[in-house]
């Protein structure tokens, strides 16, 4: 089962640090141009990057103040709700309204280095996703990573346990430890669902690193961010991972660390790269997956609790795509699953 992103929903757009200000960046989500941008005070905007006049994309033009204006015939924008606000070329005692033209606007939000963009129709029902961390907090790692395949298959390596000691083989992870039976807890949430709180699984020098007696709880939530919350009494380490669709048949992974403690601060360009070289694996994985499900039918196999989440997360979708953001309501219940790993 592999359907259109779902809609109705906050996805992340970018980092808040990929748009400065008075810039413009594009980037292709849901198959739709969109311009990343933001004011010169400051604001982040997100608008259709394709000019109403003449489809010039708006990211290759300018910024002035709250204005957007197109590179080809200069019309000019508000970034705050896409109306035209003037049409250089006509003449000054033209009586046309320009304000009646509008270029789409997609409502974003900005918290903790991020921009999450609304994808569905009309304004947000509700906020932007909340990652569980004070608003100081940024990102101290961040990999990106654009793999090709159905949407729902990257999202399904989100929640899929059973991948995770065959394809991220890392020597710091928990390389050369035999798998042992795992039994975890798991409840639905608002929009998903949690590994309730529990002791990391102690062969994994990361976790080790950390120190202390650290607690994590591995969150997923729809449509597709999975948050990591590590804590001990004194340290917090969160890894976040979403994905956007992009281009069509492609997915923007973007996997971001989070930590309040100066230790790991010392070991910044080591966790950049070993983050980077988890995420690609997935990447990699994805692709090579992708070679055969764009040229057969494939009708996947779900076997054993390894494979509860992935349906879980099909669950999760058919309910959102049947019933909208206003009436969805979450149809998991609590349950145990046993695995190996
Ligand atoms: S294409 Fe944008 S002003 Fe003409
Ligand atoms: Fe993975």
């Amino acid at each position: 089962m592999t359907g259109a992103a779902l809609q109705g929903l906050w996805y992340l757009a970018g980092l808040s640090r990929e748009v400065k200000p008075g810039a413009m960046v594009r980037r292709i989500l849901f198959g739709e141009p969109v311009v990343l941008g933001r004011t010169g005070a400051g604001a982040p905007f997100a608008l259709r990057d394709v000019c109403p006049h003449r489809a010039a994309p708006l990211s290759a033009g300018r910024v002035s103040g709250e204005a957007v204006t197109c590179p080809y015939h200069a019309w000019s924008f508000s970034a705050a709700d896409g109306r035209c606000l003037s049409v250089p070329a006509l003449p000054s005692d033209d009586a046309r309204d320009p304000s009646t033209i509008r270029v789409a606007r997609y409502a974003l939000a900005e918290a903790n280095g991020l921009l999450w963009i609304w994808y569905g129709a009309g304004e947000p029902l509700f906020a932007a996703p909340d990652i569980g961390l004070p608003p100081s907090f940024r990102p101290k790692t961040a990999t990106v990573v654009e793999t090709s395949g159905p949407f729902d298959e990257a999202v399904v390596g989100l929640v899929d346990p059973a991948h995770t000691p065959v394809v991220h083989k890392q020597w710091w992870w928990r390389e050369g430890r035999p798998r042992a039976d795992k039994t975890k807890a798991f409840a639905p949430t608002a929009l998903g669902f949690k590994m309730t709180a529990h002791a990391p699984s102690s062969n994994s020098l990361i976790y080790k690193a950390i120190g202390g007696a650290p607690v994590t709880e591995i969150e997923f939530r729809l449509p597709a961010l999975r948050l990591e919350h590590i804590s001990t009494a004194t340290r917090r380490v969160l890894a976040l991972t979403a994905m956007t669709p992009g281009e069509a048949g492609t997915t923007r992974i973007v996997h971001l660390n989070y930590w309040d403690f100066a230790l790991f601060d010392a070991l910044l360009p080591f966790a950049q790269g070993m983050a980077d070289s988890f995420l690609k694996q997935d990447g990699d994985i994805l692709r090579l997956q992708n070679e055969n499900l764009s040229r057969t039918r494939h009708r996947a196999l779900y076997l054993g609790d390894a494979d509860e989440p992935a349906k879980w997360y099909f669950a999760l979708n058919k309910a959102w795509s049947e019933k909208g953001e206003a009436e969805f309501v979450n149809p998991l219940a609590p349950a145990t699953l046993r695995w190996r790993t």
